[in-house]
């Protein structure tokens, strides 16, 4: 393609960035022809530190790569003409500090994201958030952009699924590839819903995983609560949140979304705006099974059939969903 991709990145200067700019600048995510133009964000206290990122990019020496590298604290310049969104940005929950609070804090930050998007923004710009709490950060800037179509917006619910490939992969002692069709359902949080009632390998056909896992009381009393924690698991261990895993999930999810999956009917998990598939109220930002199509496209698998054992679990992620949602949404609706 002679067209560079424009790609913004919020949240610049922070641990996700450092491991996520270089794969998309060297073509590790949109491929080894695809020219790349950062345009970097972060707030004006790390102005330093984003510009040294900044040095370290053109010092990269990337072929894919445009220069200068442009980085700025004003998030008109860095959206302006983006054809990809990335937004990690996001005001971190301090200890002690109620959910409540984090909810208005980040409310503010995507409310006027997406108002200076609907500004900017064009409208095939597809939008990612990462930034917690991302389904519900989603929800808020779509709101306040409605110049981007809400099908345009989505959330990071890669990294859970990648989380959960991997641990069917090393149950079963094989290859993660060979490990097809595994689902995040819901919220990216501890309430997310990780199932492997779809998923699959070359040994274990479609409807015979969970018994393969150990059955039903082991999924729910150990494979779904590793993957539903294992975030603070990397947090407590490593001190600072998954960010090098995070990258990774980053450039999937992107790569798929932009480029469709490498076979057609690979189901990946993406968090998008309902469209009351499964009974999931329409427009909340759930994640969902999805196949992904060359050009930007995505389709929610919306013929899976849900039993008790799984509806459960959806039940409980709405519901946080739903309190989320309707508490981030009081928030704003005072801020004018
Ligand atoms: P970090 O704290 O290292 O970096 C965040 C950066 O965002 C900081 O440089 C900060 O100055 C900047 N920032 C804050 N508010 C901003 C604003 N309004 N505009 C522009 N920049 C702003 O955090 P890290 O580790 O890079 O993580 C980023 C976010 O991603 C966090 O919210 C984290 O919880 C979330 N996360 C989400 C995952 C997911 O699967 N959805 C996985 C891992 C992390």
């Amino acid at each position: 393609p002679d067209r560079a991709i424009t790609i913004a990145v919020t949240g610049a200067a922070g641990q996700i960035a450092y491991s996520l700019l270089p794969l998309l600048a060297s073509g590790s995510v949109f491929g080894s022809r695809q020219r790349v133009a950062l345009q970097l964000l972060d707030l004006p206290v790390t102005e330093s530190v984003l510009q040294g990122v900044t040095l370290e990019l053109e010092d990269g020496a990337y072929p894919l790569l445009e220069l200068p590298v442009k980085y700025t604290s004003v998030s008109e310049e860095a959206f302006a003409n983006a054809d990809i969104v990335v937004l990690l940005g996001s005001f971190p929950r301090k200890p002690g500090m109620e959910r409540k609070d984090l909810l208005a804090k980040n409310g503010a930050i995507f409310r006027e994201q997406g108002l200076v998007l609907n500004r900017v923004a064009k409208q095939e710009t597809r939008v990612l958030v990462v930034g917690n709490p991302a389904n519900t950060n989603a929800l808020t800037l779509s709101q306040f952009c409605t110049a981007i179509p809400k099908v345009n917006i989505t959330a990071l619910a890669r990294l859970d699924h990648n989380r959960l490939r991997s641990l069917v992969a090393r149950r079963l002692s094989c290859a993660v590839s060979d490990v097809h069709d595994v689902a995040i359902w819901g919220n990216h949080s501890s309430t997310q819903y990780p199932d492997v009632s779809f998923a699959y390998t070359s040994g274990v056909p479609v409807g015979k995983m969970r018994a393969a896992l150990g059955g039903e009381s082991q999924l729910q009393s150990e494979i779904i609560p590793t993957i539903q924690k294992r975030g603070a698991e990397v947090l407590a261990l490593r001190k600072l949140s998954s960010a090098m895993s995070a990258a990774r999930a980053i450039g999937d999810h992107l790569r798929d979304w932009m480029l469709g999956t490498a076979s057609e009917n690979e189901l990946v998990s993406m968090v998008v705006a309902s469209d009351g598939s499964y009974g999931i109220e329409k427009g909340l930002m759930f994640s969902f099974p999805v196949h992904c199509y060359r050009g930007g496209r995505y389709k929610i698998e919306s013929s899976l059939s849900i039993d008790s054992f799984s509806r459960k679990y959806l039940e409980i992620t709405q519901n946080e969903l739903i309190s989320e949602r309707d508490e981030a949404m009081r928030v704003v609706s005072k801020m004018c």
